[in-house]
């Protein structure tokens, strides 16, 4: 076919654009174990999906010489594609350019994007690689930055926002990544921080790595910023597409139905004989999860942070679910402050996009201690508490053992509108254990008697057997029924197929005012 001079052009200046900062950057980014913006699209994307828009942009800017240095596509390549045959925006920033560096265009190009996500109510997912704000624009690249944290708030629970940070992420940069949904992070070659370690050194007098300050541990274990820690690029990527699969394409349509050919009625013996007799052993809810939802696929969020509850998507009968799980295995499956917060973002994200949240209770109470009550146990419990009690998806709760306290009214409580509320035979559902109970309510006896140590255990004894139950919650139809463990899947399939229809709503108002 004969290639006429002006499509000649046209594809060498479209070559020229893929080429980014060139072949030598190129080569600088594979070495440093990252792929460029382009390699990371073709693997995010459905084979041959992308479209790309904005080719040939480039900055407009004078100053430092720089408009020597022009790039076609400037550092950020943006477009759409799709993923399992489901649309979803895309842009991904080209450290081979100034750095990845955001300036005027690079905004202009993510907002461009990003209205579009919006407008078509489908999926934004941002790829960082990025040195932040590009020093040569100024202020010019702060008001990009600010262009893009608007539509990121504008955007929050109308289409689902997904990060992923697969190289430096630093300085201002990080509140986008921060304002959407969900975080990921590829391990040992991406970091973020709000300061870097000379500043932190010259204020502090900390001396740490990049890694060390913002590392994709740090973020996954102990700051809970990000929520997928990935091993490597391609991990990161294929994760991305697999959450993606849990969630709707926006606030108005409901996640796809994906069937599985896991009975709807499978009923599973060894759940009958998972709680341990002694009631302070533990188990690990991960195991009772995969014994119910279908194929026994569950995909968690924030595996690694605030292990002491478990949160995650998984399907029933085909429908997404988002689970809630206190953890028995960590910390007893006690509510801290951490726990708190993971839960009630999690809880907050499924009722913004009509994902039915099924919790799973086993939780003692809230940890009790002085780091805890001061720094703020008392406002995170009330973040969960407050996320579950405004939520109006389906809410179904699972008992298995221990629901104490405040815990067992803010773990998806009948009282604060759960839909279903089933327990264990196994359920204690009371103010408290029976040894704290009997400590506090017969001291004046066990003070007196002749053997208290045998008196304690007869009182602890009888506490059990009236209130360490569901019957006295069942008695008074705050438990919806007490079933046999081995029910759970088919009863909980059960109810979503009854909630399928449920309409509940909050009163008017600007927004609710969450106890941040
Ligand atoms: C312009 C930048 C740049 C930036 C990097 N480059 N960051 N150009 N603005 N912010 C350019 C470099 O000059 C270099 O160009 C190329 O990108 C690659 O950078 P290297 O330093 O060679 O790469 P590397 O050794 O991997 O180091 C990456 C880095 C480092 C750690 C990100 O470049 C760095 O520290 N950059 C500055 C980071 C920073 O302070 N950003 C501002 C943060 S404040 P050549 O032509 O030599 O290849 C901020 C505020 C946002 O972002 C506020 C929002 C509200």
């Amino acid at each position: 076919m004969k290639e006429t001079p002006k499509i000649k052009k046209l594809n060498d200046l479209k070559a020229q654009s893929r080429l980014g900062g060139g072949e030598a950057r190129i080569e600088a980014q594979h070495k440093k174990g990252r792929l460029t913006a382009r390699e990371r699209l073709d693997l995010l994307l459905d084979r041959g999906s992308f479209r790309e828009v904005d080719p040939f942009v480039v900055h407009r800017t004078h100053d430092f010489n720089l408009d020597e240095q022009k790039f076609m596509s400037d550092s950020v390549v943006t477009g759409w594609g799709t993923i399992d045959g489901r649309l979803v925006y895309v842009y991904s920033q080209d450290f081979t350019v100034f750095g990845g560096s955001l300036g005027e265009v690079h905004a202009e190009k993510i907002c461009k994007i990003m209205d579009m996500a919006m407008k078509n109510g489908a999926p934004i997912i941002g790829l960082n690689d990025s040195g932040g704000a590009r020093i040569q624009e100024g202020v010019v690249s702060l008001a990009g930055y600010a262009d893009i944290f608007l539509r990121n708030t504008m955007s929050s629970g109308v289409i689902p926002q997904i990060s992923a940070i697969m190289g430096p992420c630093a300085g201002g940069a990080v509140y986008s990544p921060a304002l959407t949904d969900f975080i990921f992070m590829t391990r040992n070659t991406s970091y973020m921080f709000v300061t870097g370690p000379d500043v932190v050194k010259a204020v502090t007098h900390e001396e740490v790595t990049q890694e060390e300050l913002g590392g994709a541990s740090v973020h996954s274990e102990k700051s809970g910023v990000c929520h997928v820690a990935a091993d490597n690029e391609a991990d990161t990527l294929y994760l991305i597409r697999k959450l993606l699969s849990y969630l709707p394409q926006n606030n108005m349509e409901d996640a796809p139905l994906i069937p599985s050919l896991d009975d709807p009625l499978r009923m599973d013996e060894a759940l009958n004989t998972m709680i341990p007799d002694d009631p302070n052993k533990p188990y690990d809810i991960k195991e009772v999860i995969r014994l119910i939802v279908d194929d026994g696929k569950f995909f968690e969020i924030h595996e690694n942070y605030a292990a002491n509850i478990v949160v995650g998507f998984a399907r029933l009968g085909g429908h997404s679910v988002g689970i809630v799980a206190n953890q028995p295995a960590v910390l007893a499956g006690v509510l801290d402050i951490d726990a708190s917060e993971k839960g009630a973002r999690f809880v907050r994200f499924c009722d913004a996009f009509n994902i039915p949240i099924i919790t799973f209770e086993d939780v003692p109470g809230f940890l009790p201690g002085m780091y805890q009550e001061h720094n703020g146990i008392i406002r995170s419990g009330a973040k969960l508490l407050y996320a579950y009690c405004e939520a109006t998806v389906p809410k179904l709760t699972v008992i298995t053992r221990k629901a104490y306290g405040g815990a067992y009214c803010v773990m998806s409580s009948k009282h604060i509108r759960s839909d279903l509320n089933l327990a264990w035979p196994t359920a204690e559902i009371a103010v408290m254990g029976p040894d704290g109970a009997v400590n506090i309510i017969f001291r004046r006896e066990l003070d007196v008697a002749v053997d208290p140590v045998k008196r304690k255990a007869e009182l602890v004894a009888e506490y059990k057997e009236k209130f360490a139950n569901p019957y006295v919650a069942a008695s008074r139809g705050y438990i919806d029924d007490v079933i046999e463990p081995k029910e759970t899947r088919p009863r909980l399939i059960n109810a979503l197929a009854m909630l399928g229809n449920k309409r509940d709503g909050n009163p008017a108002k600007k927004h609710g005012n969450i106890p941040l």
